[in-house]
């Protein structure tokens, strides 16, 4: 029997020409109120437009806070992996340095590893998941194939839908999976840009999908059947790019089906969410699970906005035409006269308004996205401009338009617009530059990616981790543009694109070295992880520019070959989180119902105390609060760690527990423990809400780095 709670869920972004409100862009977003046994209804997903419109209303006052696995390879399997070395990927797996890296070859390139994913379906048959190379399944694997085209890439697809078969009617679950493991594909391209070898993260992995989500929702109580499934199939990682925003673990069937996950050892990548820049709207609050917020990539599909006052505007689309005639064209903005429905050119709005041959400006609303481009071209529009709203800010996305377009930040939508204002005959036209490698701006937080701080676990720091989720490139079950009938692609954003990259990362990690736990794995993955982007600028927040705060950014941008070899980790068994969990008030009932075992809630501990790999402290003025932490030598046998930089905001101080100020280790997986004391001083004026910092452990090689966020109450 379930509860009655909210699921709602977030599979991003697509690019099929559908009217809200079904999928849009990575805003797409569904909220479903689960029958509960007073039979509450199915509540349309309006919810989310009043949400979003009572947030622009008040967006002016947001606050802001501050070893080689030596297996035996067969011929063709190093062949495969030499061909590897030399690909021109399309992009995310390369950025993230797995090109031309000794740890694509000592993770085998995620080798015997068997990913599940729970989303809308997948595409058998697709070019990215043929098996070349791929070894059959380990002898543990029980699952099974719904559908013909199963092979030794794709060796499991189940469907929990009723009436429907486990195909892909979206493109979502098939972009996902092939992110995470798609096999390499040459001459991977939308509309010709961004042209390259697509290929997953670990391509040598095998995908197992789960059909949880049907074309109008994902249900709770469907979405726990599928990660029952994909546990006792005998899956090694689940990818969620699904989710919910929930107040209590025990009312959220992701995390009690992940529970249980780790249980079995199995490591969970979950996306955080296309909430934000809002802040606390994240999803997957849970510590067991990888909380993934996106991030840029170093390409770009650009497009240029030219004004007839000389103004050029750097902008984005994957639709460039070599025939369009760059002449200035009238500029007009459906929406000059306030018209909400005209200014986001939706369906109808631009009937009686004379758009023909004209370069359209339309707002980044709600849903806008590719194919909202349809209603300009269909109202003879000869091209189109998408503005940014003041929440979308910065980030800027390579649509599949349907006509020659560019996606403008919100700064510089606000320039079009005093111009369009200051003449009676404005003018412009759009230039297509193509595709743009080596951006120095990123990785940049995406703005819509969720923000913590985390609100059914304070003491926890959430997202984790940031990764690749705007413009990425993978497989799509039919053509965009319907040219191609073969290899089809597409490029779309979102948090839901960024956790396959970490879903895939983990398969790495997990090939690398069978023996760490799901937790192990999370930790090498979060205190290794990078701060600045190319240009050596702090990772900035695409919302405003701004240095990204910790409540955005979590530990920081993944970096897989550091994860790697991170030195030591902090490990967390199970039932370790049992004590967390009583400590969050639960009843001892409450904790069976994610556990699924009897508990007694003797012993409790502050949530802060969970052996995390950041820390999440919150302190009231002249407060103190020590936490200790364990580390496992997973570095070199003899190896002393000292503490290289330690930083706190004003009137916080960070003090290491006497004695623990170096860490000598003389053996691998010997465990050493430390505290830290944080403390707020009296007198001393705090005026923010929130602030961070960091401390660093340094041996040789070895950096390991642990965050701080800290709520002043
Ligand atoms: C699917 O059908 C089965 C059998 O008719 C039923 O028990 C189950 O509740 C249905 N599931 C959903 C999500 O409708
Ligand atoms: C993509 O790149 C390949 C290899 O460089 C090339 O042969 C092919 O023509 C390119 N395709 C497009 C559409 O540019
Ligand atoms: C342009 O003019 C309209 C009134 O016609 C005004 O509402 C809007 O704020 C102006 N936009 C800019 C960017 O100046
Ligand atoms: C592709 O074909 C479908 C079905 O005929 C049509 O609805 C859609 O608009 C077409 N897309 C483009 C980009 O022309
Ligand atoms: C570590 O150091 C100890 C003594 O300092 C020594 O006995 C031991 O052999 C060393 N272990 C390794 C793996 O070097």
């Amino acid at each position: 029997m379930f509860r009655a709670i909210t699921s709602l869920l977030v599979l991003t972004c697509a690019t099929i020409f559908n009217v809200y409100p079904t999928y849009a862009d990575e805003l797409k977003t569904y909220i479903v109120h689960l029958s509960s046994p007073e039979g509450q209804e199915f509540t349309p997903s309006h919810d989310r437009e009043e949400w979003y419109k009572s947030l622009l209303s008040k967006s002016a006052s947001i606050t802001h806070p501050k070893p080689g696995f030596a297996s035996k390879m067969s011929a063709e399997q190093a062949r495969v992996l030499e061909n590897m070395e030399e690909l021109h990927t399309t992009r995310s797996p390369s950025f993230l340095g797995l090109q031309k890296n000794s740890f694509r070859k000592s993770s085998n390139n995620g080798k015997g590893i068997i990913i599940g994913l729970l989303d809308s379906g997948i595409t058998p048959g697709h070019p990215s998941f043929n098996d070349k190379g791929v070894p059959p399944p380990p002898a543990k694997w029980k699952g099974k194939c719904e559908l013909p085209g199963c092979n030794n890439k794709l060796i499991g697809i189940r469907n929990f839908i009723n009436g429907s078969l486990p195909i892909d009617e979206d493109g979502h679950g098939t972009h996902t999976s092939s992110t995470a493991a798609g096999s390499p594909v040459d001459n991977a391209n939308v509309f010709g840009n961004a042209n390259g070898t697509a290929t997953g993260m670990a391509p040598l992995a095998h995908l197992a999908m789960y059909k949880v989500c049907g074309v109008m929702s994902c249900q709770g109580s469907v979405m726990l059947a599928g990660m029952d499934a994909a546990i006792e199939d005998g899956v090694d990682i689940i990818s969620l790019s699904v989710g919910a925003r929930i107040s209590k673990f025990y009312t959220d069937e992701l995390a009690i089906g992940s529970f249980a996950a780790i249980q079995q050892g199995i490591f969970l990548s979950g996306a955080a969410g296309n909430l934000g820049p809002e802040i606390t709207s994240l999803l997957h609050e849970a510590p067991w699970i990888l909380t993934v917020g996106a991030s840029t990539i170093d390409r770009q599909v650009r497009t240029t906005v030219s004004l007839g006052n000389k103004k050029l505007l750097d902008g984005e689309s994957v639709y460039q035409n070599e025939n369009f005639n760059h002449k200035f064209r009238p500029l007009v903005y459906p929406g000059k006269d306030g018209d909400k429905d005209a200014s986001m050119c939706t369906e109808g709005s631009l009937d009686h308004i004379d758009v023909k041959g004209k370069v359209v400006i339309c707002d980044q609303g709600l849903i806008i996205g590719p194919e909202r481009s349809m209603v300009v071209k269909d109202a003879g529009g000869a091209a189109l401009i998408i503005t940014n709203d003041i929440l979308y800010g910065e980030t800027i996305k390579a649509g599949a338009y349907v006509l020659p377009a560019s996606n403008v930040g919100y700064k510089e939508g606000l320039e079009i617009k005093k111009y369009l204002n200051s003449t009676c005959s404005p003018v412009a036209t759009i230039l297509f530059r193509g595709t743009i490698l080596g951006v120095k701006s990123a990785p940049q937080v995406a703005s819509f990616s969720s923000r913590g701080p985390n609100s059914a676990s304070p003491g926890i720091l959430k997202p984790d981790i940031i990764g690749p989720g705007v413009d990425i490139l993978a497989a799509w079950p039919n053509s965009v543009d319907n040219k191609t009938t073969k290899a089809t692609f597409n490029i779309i954003s979102g948090t839901s694109m960024s956790c396959p990259h970490l879903a895939g990362t983990a398969a790495l990690l997990k090939s690398a070295h069978p023996e760490w736990s799901p937790a192990a794995i999370k930790s090498a993955i979060m205190t290794t992880a990078t701060h600045v982007s190319l240009d050596g600028h702090a990772i900035r927040d695409g919302f405003n520019k701004l240095p990204a705060d910790i409540f955005t950014i979590g530990s920081g941008h993944v970096n897989p070959s550091k994860a790697n070899d991170p030195g030591l980790v902090f490990d967390i068994q199970p039932d370790d989180y049992i004590p967390y969990l009583c400590g969050l008030g639960y009843t001892p009932k409450q904790v069976q119902m994610i556990v699924r075992k009897t508990v007694s809630c003797l012993k409790t501990i502050p949530e802060a105390q969970l052996n995390y790999p950041s820390f999440a402290v919150s302190l009231t003025r002249g407060d103190s609060k020590t936490y200790s932490r364990k580390m496992t030598n997973v570095g070199l046998a003899n190896s002393t760690y000292t503490i290289k930089d330690i930083s706190a905001p004003d009137g916080v101080t960070v003090i290491v527990g006497s004695g623990f100020q170096e860490l000598s280790f003389t053996e691998m997986h010997q465990k050493l423990e430390y505290e830290v004391q944080f403390t707020w001083h009296h007198g001393d004026e705090v005026k923010v809400r929130y602030g961070q910092g960091h401390m660093t452990w340094v041996s040789g090689r070895y950096s390991v780095r642990t965050p701080f966020a800290f709520t002043f109450e």
